[in-house]
């Protein structure tokens, strides 16, 4: 559900704001974020984990600075897989004591970075990063300026997930198996590194709570037999990956989701949330406008200025996104909704019952706020879009639409 948008006299508003106000004022294709469902979404979560915990925001879903900024100001962390992700959160505000980084291929750059800044944890993925990082202990005389973490891949049933989505099986190139990380932590206690996390993250779209307290109780295991060695630690990362309904417009419970690592909770840990999708997607939506309208034999299109470049996550994972037009009409027929890019995997929705309407016209895509503007590409030579802001009655240009000037200011002309 996304609250306070609804037509208002036929027309789509967000909370007081207009959407056609802001797609004339901006143009299109355009972002328009809702600040307050964002922080609401964040503030449900941490109210429904009754327990000590970190919430840190996966900047992968979302990495739109005014945006990210409302999670920092307001105490959550952030998640970050890149180098390029540690410095947007850095300009964000969050501080680096809230920041957790994963990612299998951390340059030593990187990691050094991370060292430098003193984030919180590190959530090493192989067994060369822990060299590296050990490495890194012995120089720097014995010490290190971050938490250390190993994310571990605990076997659960992940079947019904679409196949880049489940990413904790045994042949996925994240994390290690237990039997790799156990060796690990042992290394790493025996040469004084004292590891402080545990890191799994299971993969996306999960909404079957099930499957999170399955691997809860795996990591339960693993954290015992650990504890038996005399290596305790202070922090268990959960990851990411709570699923949503695109075509209904729900998700599960986040006091359920949250329950779900409770036992661990319980057993003394403080648990890190490295949620993205399900607080950033219903969050933001992509408004778009019809450019042409193709009738053929076989089909209606309405041919608008949005697609694989603003939403790739549909041609990726066959992915469902529903769309409404910002101006309700009478009857409705089917169109296959179209980008305008030179691939025929690029639609945004097929079949889609639509009023008839005509060029000009504004189509809104929703739950279009996580895995797009941060997977958006210049493919086709198209400039990347502009990106809004609702707050309360308000709103504000976040990201200004890029230039052409821009698009070619890395090319050696001259
Ligand atoms: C390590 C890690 N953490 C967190 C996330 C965020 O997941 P989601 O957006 O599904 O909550 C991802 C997504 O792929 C991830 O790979």
């Amino acid at each position: 559900m996304i609250i306070n948008l609804e037509y208002k006299n036929g027309e789509l508003s967000w909370g007081e704001v207009k959407l056609r106000k802001i797609a004339e004022e901006f143009g299109t294709p355009l972002f328009v974020y809702s600040a307050d469902e964002f922080l609401g979404r964040l503030k449900l979560l941490d109210r429904c984990a009754d327990y000590r915990k970190l919430i840190c925001f996966s900047l992968k879903s979302n990495s739109v600075i005014p945006l990210i900024r409302e999670a920092a100001e307001n105490g959550f962390g952030a998640d970050v897989v890149s180098g390029g992700e540690l410095f947007i959160a850095e300009k964000a505000g969050f501080s680096p004591k809230k920041i957790v980084f994963s990612g299998i291929g951390k340059t030593n750059e990187e990691i050094f970075q991370a060292e430098q800044k003193g984030i919180l944890l590190l959530n090493i993925e192989s067994e060369s990063e822990y060299k590296f990082v050990k490495k890194l202990f012995s120089e720097s005389g014995g010490k290190l300026n971050f938490g250390v973490s190993f994310r571990v891949k605990f076997e659960v049933e992940l079947e019904k997930l679409h196949p880049y989505l489940g990413v904790g099986k045994k042949d996925s190139k994240f994390g290690l198996s237990e039997e790799e990380a156990f060796l690990l932590y042992e290394d790493a206690f025996k040469s004084k590194i004292y590891p402080n996390g545990l890191h799994f993250h299971l993969g996306s779209q999960i909404k079957d709570m099930e499957i999170f307290r399955k691997a809860v109780e795996l990591a339960i295991r693993f954290l015992s037999k650990l504890k038996e060695k005399g290596i305790k630690l202070e922090w268990v990362d959960v990851g990411g990956g709570l699923g949503l309904d695109y075509e209904n417009l729900t998700e599960p419970s986040f006091k359920d989701y949250a329950d779900s690592f409770k036992p661990i909770a319980d057993e003394g840990y403080k648990i890190i949330f490295e949620i993205g999708r399900a607080v950033s997607a219903p969050s933001g939506i992509l408004i778009t406008k019809v450019i042409r309208k193709k009738k053929t034999s076989a089909k209606n299109f309405l041919i608008v200025d949005a697609g694989m470049t603003e939403i790739l996550r549909i041609p990726l994972y066959k992915a469902y996104h529903k769309i409404i037009p910002l101006t309700q009409g009478d009857s409705e027929q089917p169109f296959d909704v179209v980008g305008p890019i030179c691939e025929n995997s690029d639609y945004i929705g097929q079949n889609v019952l639509l009023p008839d309407l005509e060029e000009g016209e504004f189509l809104c895509v929703l739950y279009a706020g996580a895995y797009t503007s941060s997977m958006s590409s210049n493919y086709n030579g198209r400039t990347f879009p502009a990106e809004v802001i609702i707050k309360g009655n308000r709103f504000f240009l976040a990201r200004r639409r890029q230039t052409l000037h821009e698009l070619i200011s890395r090319d050696q002309i001259d």
